[in-house]
């Protein structure tokens, strides 16, 4: 059947997904699809509703209407603490950077958070160093060597959100939602996190917000632009920064894609 085939490639669905706050449309009836294991961007201009979408899909916020299925189930009404066990893990939120804990045992927080472990547990010397053998292998992973032994609060503004990332793949997530990764960020900082996020994009799949569009173009396979709560455009960089909608939306806000339109 074509519908099941379609649906086994998609991750994440919502249908008619609606936030209001006292009458004020923040999401309005947006029907999105992510397609398992690619890098989905979410852009718009500010207030278009990105942030609240990502509460409505952790469960954060309770949708007003409409419905959320993620890995085949239907989530809408579930909490977000299962929501993240299922695997939908959004970085920079849950996973808070405790400033006066090494690098370390961040990540090792995050693990035994993650197996929930307890007391008896931490006094098994095994586990311990199971424990540190994966968190030396998520610091591998975020390029955090080097800084093992830091504490965290010392750490330079794009390793600690390095850091965000690799307390985040502590919780193995199947999804990973990031908001804005790159805000505030150096342009060194700005290759490295671009480097990572699409490292750990193998073998899962990544939903981000991202108001830098040389990242978004490097990055995302497919783009929906919000404005005004709604779905507005949604296609590959190359098409959707064509879109003259979206040209006229991003307008004296954004001049990358103004220039896009007028190259192209
Ligand atoms: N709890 C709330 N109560 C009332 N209005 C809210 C609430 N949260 C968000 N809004 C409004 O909903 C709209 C969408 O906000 P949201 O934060 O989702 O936008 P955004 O696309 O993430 O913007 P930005 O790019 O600035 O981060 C805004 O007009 C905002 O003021
Ligand atoms: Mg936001």
């Amino acid at each position: 059947m074509p519908d099941t085939v379609l649906d086994s490639g998609t991750i994440l669905e919502t249908e008619g997904l609606t936030k209001e706050f006292l009458g004020f449309v923040a999401v309005g009836d947006v029907s999105l699809k992510v397609r398992r294991g690619s890098i989905h961007g979410l852009i718009g201009p500010n207030g278009a509703g990105k942030t609240t979408c990502f509460n409505l899909l952790t469960k954060f916020l309770q949708p007003s209407r409409g419905t959320i299925r993620f890995d085949g189930r239907d989530i809408t009404r579930m909490k977000p603490a299962e929501v993240a066990r299922l695997g939908l893990v959004r970085s920079f939120q849950i996973s808070a950077v405790f400033p006066h804990l090494s690098v370390l045992e961040n990540v090792r927080v995050a693990l035994q958070r993650q197996r929930g472990g307890s007391f008896d547990f931490w006094r098994s010397d095994s586990l311990l160093r199971r424990y540190d053998d994966r968190a030396m292998e998520l610091l591998e992973d975020v390029g955090l060597i080097g800084f093992t032994h830091r504490p965290a609060g010392e750490l330079p503004y794009g390793r600690k959100r390095a850091l965000e990332i690799a307390t985040t793949l502590a919780l193995e997530p199947v999804m990973m939602l990031l908001d804005e990764p790159t805000a505030g960020m150096t342009a060194e900082d700005v290759d490295r996190i671009v480097n990572l996020v699409r490292r750990v994009a193998t073998g899962r799949t990544v939903l981000m917000v991202e108001h830098n569009l040389k990242v978004v173009e490097g990055l995302c396979d497919t783009i929906t632009v919000l404005t005004r709560g709604r779905i507005l455009a949604e296609g590959d960089y190359a098409s959707v920064s064509r879109n003259p909608e979206v040209i006229a939306a991003y307008l004296g806000t954004d001049p990358s894609i103004a220039g896009a339109s007028a190259h192209g």
